[in-house]
């Protein structure tokens, strides 16, 4: 039995079955999801199961990812669920599989910082030739909608006191920097995703999903909010290598997930919406101290002598859920009951 059988967990995908705007779209209608392994693409599938045993949607769930091993160990507790499909796909390469889904989610992307800086020629082709195969294989096998699971990244580096970012803003990206592969090509994404509409008319819609945490994280993610849990539970107190200072919109998994469904089911077709929670924005500071709380652990900071290659020097990076609130999306969770829900489904408790 997997940890993801603990009563949070299960709980928690309950609530986020249950936060789904007009769930009733997806009675009895097929699911492919890219990047089913990874934080929100596993968390998303198993959220259509919860939501079939509850509501009886009967959605079939087509969970793709590059290793076959890694979708069964991910999915252990769901093998015998006759809604999962697993298939293996890499979403550079051809697509090996040939049927028709009634929506398309492409969540597969290099999305932590090791991953750009080791990859980013991968990152780039994941997001663009990526979403260019998917929208090709929509069009030609009746799919309805297509979801493209962009990044508030895109956003880039507006003036450090815009309070909010809406989705019609943009700022700086600098091509020259190796760490741009991965806002630039989630623009580029976009950008074909609204142009395939207008040119080939097939429905797609973006989602802008911002800093998004939780227990069902890959072992390889590296990303700041992995490393604090990843201390508290080994006993260690939380290391920050910065003063912590910049202002994140933060969103528990759940949250995330269902909202990304809601923009399926009732988005504006060629629209874009920022993924966040109103309730759930903080520095990256205090985001670790909160974690050390709940943990009985402190925050000590070290400060490296050289700044990281990677380091991004947006200092405020609030997403307006405005947009996401009009669809009639309301978060489930603030920022402290989603630290306190993935440590407790880390530790494996109950
Ligand atoms: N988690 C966040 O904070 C966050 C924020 C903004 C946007 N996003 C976006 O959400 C999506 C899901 O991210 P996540 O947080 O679940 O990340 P994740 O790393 O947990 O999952 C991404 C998955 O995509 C897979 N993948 C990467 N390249 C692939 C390829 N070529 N073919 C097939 N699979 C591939 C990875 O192996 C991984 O399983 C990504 O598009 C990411 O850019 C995430």
């Amino acid at each position: 039995m997997g940890i993801f059988k603990n009563s949070e967990y299960q709980n928690n995908l309950q609530k986020a079955a249950n936060a789904v705007v007009n769930r009733e779209e997806l009675k009895d209608k097929s699911i492919l999801i890219t990047g089913a392994s990874g934080l929100i693409g596993s968390f998303m599938a198993e959220t259509l199961l919860c939501m079939n045993s509850m509501y009886d949607t009967r959605v079939r769930v087509y969970a793709t990812g590059r290793s076959m091993e890694n979708l069964e160990k991910r999915f252990e507790d769901n093998l015998d669920n006759s809604f999962l499909h697993l298939l293996t796909y890499d979403v550079d390469k051809d697509i090996p599989f040939d049927q028709g889904f009634d929506f398309i989610i492409h969540a597969a992307s290099n999305a932590y910082p090791a991953a750009f800086s080791a990859n980013p020629v991968g990152t780039i082709t994941g997001n663009v030739i990526g979403t260019l195969n998917l929208l090709n294989y929509g069009l030609s096998h009746g799919t309805k909608r297509l979801l493209y699971v962009s990044s508030g990244e895109v956003y880039g580096q507006l003036p450090n006191d815009t309070p909010m970012f809406t989705e019609d803003m943009s700022g700086y990206v600098d091509p020259t920097q190796v760490r741009s592969c991965y806002p630039a090509s989630k623009r580029l994404a976009e950008n074909l995703c609204v142009s395939f509409s207008r040119q080939f008319g097939l429905d797609t819609v973006i989602v802008r999903p911002c800093h998004t945490y939780g227990a069902n994280v890959t072992s390889k993610d590296n990303r700041a909010t992995v490393q604090f849990f990843n201390d508290v539970l080994n006993s260690r107190d939380i290391v920050l290598k910065s003063e912590g200072k910049p202002i994140r919109s933060y969103m528990y998994v759940a949250d995330s997930v269902a909202a990304i469904l809601s923009v399926l089911l009732v988005g504006e077709s060629g629209n874009a919406y920022n993924i966040s929670n109103p309730d759930s924005i903080v520095s990256i500071r205090e985001f670790a101290e909160l974690t050390a709380e709940l943990s009985g652990r402190k925050v000590v900071i070290q400060l490296p002598a050289e700044k990281p290659v990677d380091d991004t020097p947006i200092t405020r990076q609030v997403l307006c859920a405005d947009k996401l609130s009009a669809i009639g999306f309301r978060s489930a969770f603030t920022c402290r009951e989603g630290i306190e829900s993935s440590l407790a489904i880390m530790k494996g408790d109950q």
